[in-house]
Order: C-alpha cells, then structure tokens, then sequence
C-alpha cells in the first residue's frame, strides 16, 4: 500500500496548540488583505460609485465564468511599504469563456490607479506567470498612468511592461486590452500593444497626451473625446477594435473575444481525481508555533494529494528530505519535502537525482519547504557538503519542468535556493502563514554578529561593551524576525501570496492546470558540470 498513514492526532494538545498558533496568524492575514480589499478606501469607492463605475473586483468577477474561482496573485504586495497594500492593482489567474487566462486590472480608486514601483513588481510578476504558463491576458485599463511622486523608480524599468506585451503577441499568447477610463500618455500603449481593444463609451481616455499638454505643445485646442474617446478610436483612429455601450458590455465583448481565440492547451485536462483520504482542515494542527520543533511533512503531503497516495522514493536513505510521486488533481507530481530540517550531503544528492529523474518523465515538482540549510561543521565539510549542495542547486537551476514551492515553516539560507526559492523561478510560490524565510535564523545571525563584533574589538585591543552587546542582539534578534514574515516577504513580492494551508490542494490544482496550457518538458541534459 501507498496510501500514507497519519499520525496527527486531532485530540492532542499539541495538535490543538498548533492549530491555535495557525489561526491567530491566519486571522493576522486576514486583517491585510482586507487593507487591499478596502482600495482607495471609503471616500474613493463612494466616489467611483457615484461616477456609475464598477469596482475593480467586480469588474473581473463579471468577467469570469459564473462561480469559477479566481486565484489572486500578491493580494499583498506593497505591505510594509509607503504605498497602500496591493499596490493599486489586482491581478490573478481564472477562467474566461472556459479558458485559464491571467488578468491583471488598474484599482482606480487607489490614487486614480496610478502605478507606483510595487504596482510595475506586481504587474512583472503577473507577466512572468502568465508568459511561462502561456496564459492569455487581459488588462483591465483604468490608470492614471505613472505616480508621479516616485517617477525615478518607474520611469525607465517600467518601459519593460510594453516590451512584455508585444513579446506575449509575439509569442502567440493573445494579449486583451479593455479600457474603461483614463489610458493617457504611456498607459495608452497598452491598448496599442495588445492583440484585442475594447473600450467603453464615453468613459476610456486614450491618448499620448490630454488637452493641457497638446495646448503646451502645439497650442491646438482640443477636448477628451476628440482626443482619445472611444468613438474616435472605434471610428477614426482603429484603436479601438469594439465600441462598448458601458462597463458591462464591455466584459461581455471581452468573453466573447476569448471564446473566439480558438485557444487549446499543451495539455489536456486529467479525469477528476479523488480527494485526500484525511481532512485538510487537519493542515491546520500541522507545524508547530514554534518552528524549531520537527514536524514530518508527509502530514502535509497526505492532505494535498491525490487519495493520500504516495510513492515514496529513496525512503531509507537521505531521511531528512522526503522524495516520492503522486498525483495532484489528476497531474502527476514530484515532491520534495523537507523532513528534519537540515540539508546533508545524502538528501542533496538524493534531490539531484530526483530532480533529474523528473526531467526525464516530464513530472512538475513540488517543493515543501521546512529548512534551516546545509550541514555545517567539519565533518561535514570534509564529507564535501559544498559540492552535493551545488549538486541540488545546479539540478533545480538547469530543470525544466515547472516547479511550485510552497514554505510551509522555516526557509533559511542556500537551503532556500536548493529548494526552489524565489531566484530559481518556481512557476509559482506560496507562503502558509507559519513560513520564515532569511539567510539564516534570527538568534542565529545575531549570534553570527555578536561574535565578528567581538573578535573585531580583540584584534583592535579594544575593550568589548557586553550591555551593548545583549541590546544589539535583541535589537537585531527582532529586526531578522519581522523581516522573516510572510507578510513582510509577501509585501516585497518574494512570493505569489500567503495562503491558508486548507487551501493549499486547491490552489496547487489551480496552479498545475494553468501550467499544463503550455508545453511540459524536462531537460533531457544540459545541467551544469556536476562535482562529483
Ligand atoms: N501620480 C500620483 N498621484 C496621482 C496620479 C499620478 N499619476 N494620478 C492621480 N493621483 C492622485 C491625485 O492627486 C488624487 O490625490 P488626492 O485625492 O490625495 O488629492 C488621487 O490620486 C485621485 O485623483 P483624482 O484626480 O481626484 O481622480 P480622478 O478619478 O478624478 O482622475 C485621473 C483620475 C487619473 C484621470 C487624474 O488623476 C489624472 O489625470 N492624473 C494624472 C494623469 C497623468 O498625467 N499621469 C502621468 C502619466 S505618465
């Protein structure tokens, strides 16, 4: 039998401890993300009513197929940052006209939807996902184009965002512009750049520049409609490729342009798959609080796969990662998973010949991060600890199935990297509310720094301050931890989002259909020089 056995024990009280920890920080979360739900706040949203618009969540829920999900991408970005949570812009994945497209959409009721650097992070991000994936895409235009405040910061990057939407044409990926308000001056080739146009009547804006500025320039008097409105780009100018009668037309055009696309996926969809044979509301009581306490992930991966069916690969050797396949709604799947924390030379080269092994079957690979890095000391550094890690990390660098990574408790230093982090360009990359992420543990590198400072005081023969010493730990100590939270992580876009880990299965299966749209193929060579 491969279905895997449970141990967690709902009526424990560590199982209850955990389950508390988890709540008190999804109920954190959710205090967020309401931040983004809020927009422009009260006084904006009243205002956008009042202008008989839609808001920028119902624009896209009127977009998508009736009670089909949509899976939001960076609900957070921006947290932590000057700028309001979500960075004035929505985007996600979900299913138009029956297809997976990526959505990206102005929030105009956040600083008239003006992009500030978080909002172009976002907007790449969305880019990256929906091009890797090949996922059509759809804007939802409403902006009022660059915050002008923080200009030098977007200004030159943010030229990128034309050059990724000529590049998704270009790549056969259908490009779908939908413009229900202000587009001017950059934000006016977005239209111009996308495969598709649709503008609303007497509400879009297109032009290079509005009246004030063409008066500057020329002197020419003109006025918004002659300049830019949707009938002159319907009728005169052919921007426009449909003229919509209001918002509501225009999403209706909008589906009826995707359902004409003639778009296929790489991939058919898999038979429906049977569930987990443990509830998932158990991933609650999974990682402890305290993430120096092991857990064993097989826990976790009993309650996202298929039938709880896994095959597990190399059980016996390398224990401290687990490997194996499965199946997640129907997909096959890789998972590696780690165990007790610490990466040893055996799990890294286990990894590597997994992670090859994987290529060669075409099977996406999952990454369950709990991890605190590579083995450190002597004897592990004598057993060549260096080069198995580089082994995993020339491995998940050089393959080319799609990767998902899901930091389920600690992700700390090149154990981050081996597992798939944020630089080696999983498809996608969540966070459950328990994660940490850092170069290395909070006590850990305030350790590290107490140390250098004292040995730099010896060798300068000058007297060490202890006091000073134990409030710069702490001081330290603290900063290392607020900047290994999710949230924090999640608001500098160092992941797609932080998920409730119920959600976990479903929000895979979302992310493993919207990759099967393009092409899955492993590398059949061509890794790096592996140092034996
Ligand atoms: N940069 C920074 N802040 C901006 C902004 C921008 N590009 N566009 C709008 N804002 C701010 C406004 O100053 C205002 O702030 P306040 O309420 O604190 O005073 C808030 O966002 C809402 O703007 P408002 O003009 O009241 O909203 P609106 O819905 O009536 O009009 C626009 C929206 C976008 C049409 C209008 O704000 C505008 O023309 N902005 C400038 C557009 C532009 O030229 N951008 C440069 C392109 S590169």
């Amino acid at each position: 039998m491969t279905v895997l056995a449970s141990a967690l024990d709902p009526a424990s009280t560590e199982y209850a401890a955990h389950r508390e920890a988890m709540l008190a920080k999804l109920a954190e979360l959710d205090t967020e993300q309401a931040k983004a739900l809020e927009g422009g706040g009260e006084k904006y949203v009243a205002r956008h009513r009042d202008r008989g618009k839609l808001l920028v969540r119902e624009r896209i829920e009127l977009l998508l197929d009736p009670d089909t999900p949509f899976l939001e991408l960076s609900p957070l970005a921006a947290w932590g940052s000057e700028y309001p949570v979500g960075a004035s812009m929505v985007t996600g994945i979900g299913v138009v006209a029956g297809v997976e497209c990526l959505i990206t959409a102005n929030d105009p009721t956040v600083r008239g939807g003006a992009s500030n650097p978080w909002t172009l992070k976002k907007a790449f991000r969305a880019h990256e996902i929906g091009y890797a994936n090949r996922l059509p895409s759809i804007h939802l235009v409403e902006s009022g184009g660059a915050d002008l405040p923080s200009q030098k910061e977007i200004f030159i990057p943010g030229g990128a965002l034309f050059k990724h939407l000529t590049q998704s044409s270009a790549a056969g990926i259908p490009t779908i512009a939908v413009v229900f308000g202000n587009s001017t001056a950059g934000g006016a080739y977005v239209p111009g750049l996308c495969d598709h146009v649709i503008m609303v009547k007497e509400r879009a804006k297109v032009f290079l520049g509005g009246p004030p500025l063409v008066r500057m320039a020329t002197g020419e008097e003109s006025d918004d409609e002659s300049l830019g409105g949707a009938e002159m780009h319907a009728r005169t100018s052919g921007l426009a490729d449909h003229l919509a009668e209001d918002e509501r037309d225009a999403l209706r055009r909008t589906r009826r342009v995707v359902s004409r696309l003639n778009w296929r996926k790489a991939h058919p969809d898999p038979a429906p798959a049977e569930p987990p044979k443990y509830d998932p509301d158990e991933l609650l009581g999974v990682v402890p609080g305290d993430l120096r306490t092991p857990f064993d992930p097989r826990e976790v991966i009993a309650r996202v796969v298929d039938a709880s069916d896994f095959d597990e690969f190399k059980p016996l050797y390398g224990t401290s990662l687990v490997t194996g396949w499965a199946a997640l709604h129907g997909y096959p799947v890789g998972i590696l998973a780690n165990a007790q924390g610490v990466l040893f030379s055996a799990e890294s080269q286990k990894a590597a010949q997994f992670i090859q092994l994987a290529n060669q079957r075409d099977i996406p690979l999952l990454f369950l991060h709990n991890t605190t890095g590579y083995m450190v000391g002597k004897e592990y550094e004598q057993g060549g600890i260096i080069k198995h890690g580089a082994m995993m990390i020339n491995a998940v660098s050089n393959s080319k199935v799609p990767h998902l990574s899901v930091l389920v408790g600690a992700s700390y230093g090149a154990g981050h990297y081996g597992m798939c982090g944020r630089a080696y360009d999983p498809r996608f990359l969540f966070a459950w509310p328990s994660a940490k992420s850092a170069v290395m543990g909070p006590q850990q590198l305030a350790g590290v720094l107490s140390i250098v400072a004292r040995q730099s005081a010896a060798a300068k023969g000058r007297p060490y301050d202890d006091e000073a010493d134990a409030a710069l730990r702490a001081m330290v100590e603290q900063q290392i931890e607020s900047e290994s939270l999710p949230m924090f992580l999640s608001g500098r876009l160092y992941d797609d989002g932080v998920i409730d880990p119920r959600d976990t299965r479903t929000i895979l299966g979302i992310c493993l259909s919207a990759l099967h749209t393009a092409p899955v193929e492993g590398a059949r060579g061509g890794f790096g020089v592996f140092r034996m």
